[in-house]
């Protein structure tokens, strides 16, 4: 999994766009195939922005919410990459990607597969980034905090430019069925938004359930919970001690790392990377 991961790296974009260009060969299916007919739900994310804890909401809905039966794997074996599938998954077929929307095989479109997509404001995920960047030991070392930052800008980090990302999928949702989450909202009001994902997925909005699950994916829970907070993986691989991948799970964060001047100029960046977008997010909340 992990040496999958590492493909993530630096030539991601190249790479996953190329696979996805393969043609079957030599009895070696193509993505696509493995794909089909697999689409269901789709749940994606620029990295950092909510993608675990949806998810988990996501397998509570569809174990409606048997907190056993969603605590016996791992939450990346619950909700797999689909960039890592390797065989057809049994349904509910549900899956999660960073992709950009550029990149998704078309095959989601042509079967009209829902689709969750988690923004989160740019300045919280650049701080998540930068420490995750230094716990898990597939990315290469960060830099200084000024350094990653710069980087985080110019889009030179895993999965690409977060600008170019949050607005693909913004502007795709107009004519897909995405539903389009914002990490702020999740964290102002998590049991509205599980409402609106209970919708969503056509299920029935059962009060109790989205108590429950408000209740098992709230930050404290996750965080103590070894199947959602990825200490399963080994520390050579993710190493908490220097980071915790649960760090801090909250709104505007960011505050206590920006210095005024990086503030300055990331706004003014940021004004002219968004331009003409209607998409807002909020950096506090
Ligand atoms: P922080 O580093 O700001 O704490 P992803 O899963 O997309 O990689 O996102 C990881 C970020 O989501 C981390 O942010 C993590 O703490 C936060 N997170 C994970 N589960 C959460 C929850 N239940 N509530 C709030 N934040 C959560």
């Amino acid at each position: 999994f992990y040496e999958l991961v590492s493909i993530a790296e630096s030539h991601f974009l190249k790479k996953a766009s190329n696979l996805f260009k393969t043609q079957s060969t030599n009895n070696v299916p193509t993505v696509e195939w493995l794909l089909w007919p697999a689409c269901c739900s789709l749940f994606s994310h620029h990295v950092f922005s909510g993608t675990t804890w949806i998810s988990e909401v996501i397998d509570m809905i569809y174990k409606e919410g048997n907190v056993k039966e969603c605590g016996q794997k791992p939450i990346y074996m619950r909700v797999p990459f689909l960039e890592f599938l390797l065989k057809r998954a049994p349904r509910p077929r549900v899956v999660k990607t960073h992709l950009p929307v550029q990149l998704l095989p078309k095959l989601f479109w042509e079967n009209n597969c829902k689709i969750i997509y988690v923004a989160r404001n740019a300045k919280d995920v650049a701080v998540s980034y930068y420490f995750f960047y230094q716990m898990a030991k597939v990315h290469p070392e960060p830099g200084t905090w000024d350094e990653f930052l710069q980087k985080f800008m110019a889009g030179d980090v895993a999965f690409g430019s977060w600008y170019d990302h949050v607005k693909g999928w913004w502007d795709k949702r107009k004519e897909q069925r995405i539903l389009y989450l914002f990490y702020e909202d999740l964290k102002e009001d998590s049991r509205r938004e599980i409402r609106k994902v209970l919708e969503f997925l056509e299920r029935p909005i059962d009060e109790q359930l989205v108590e429950k699950i408000a209740h098992h994916t709230s930050f404290k829970e996750m965080r103590q919970n070894p199947m959602a907070n990825y200490t399963s993986i080994p520390k050579s691989i993710m190493d908490h001690s220097i980071s915790p991948f649960m760090r801090k799970g909250i709104t505007g964060d960011w505050k206590n790392h920006f210095t005024v001047a990086q503030n300055e100029s990331f706004d003014a960046h940021y004004k002219r990377q968004m331009e003409g977008s209607t998409l807002q997010f909020r950096t506090e909340i």
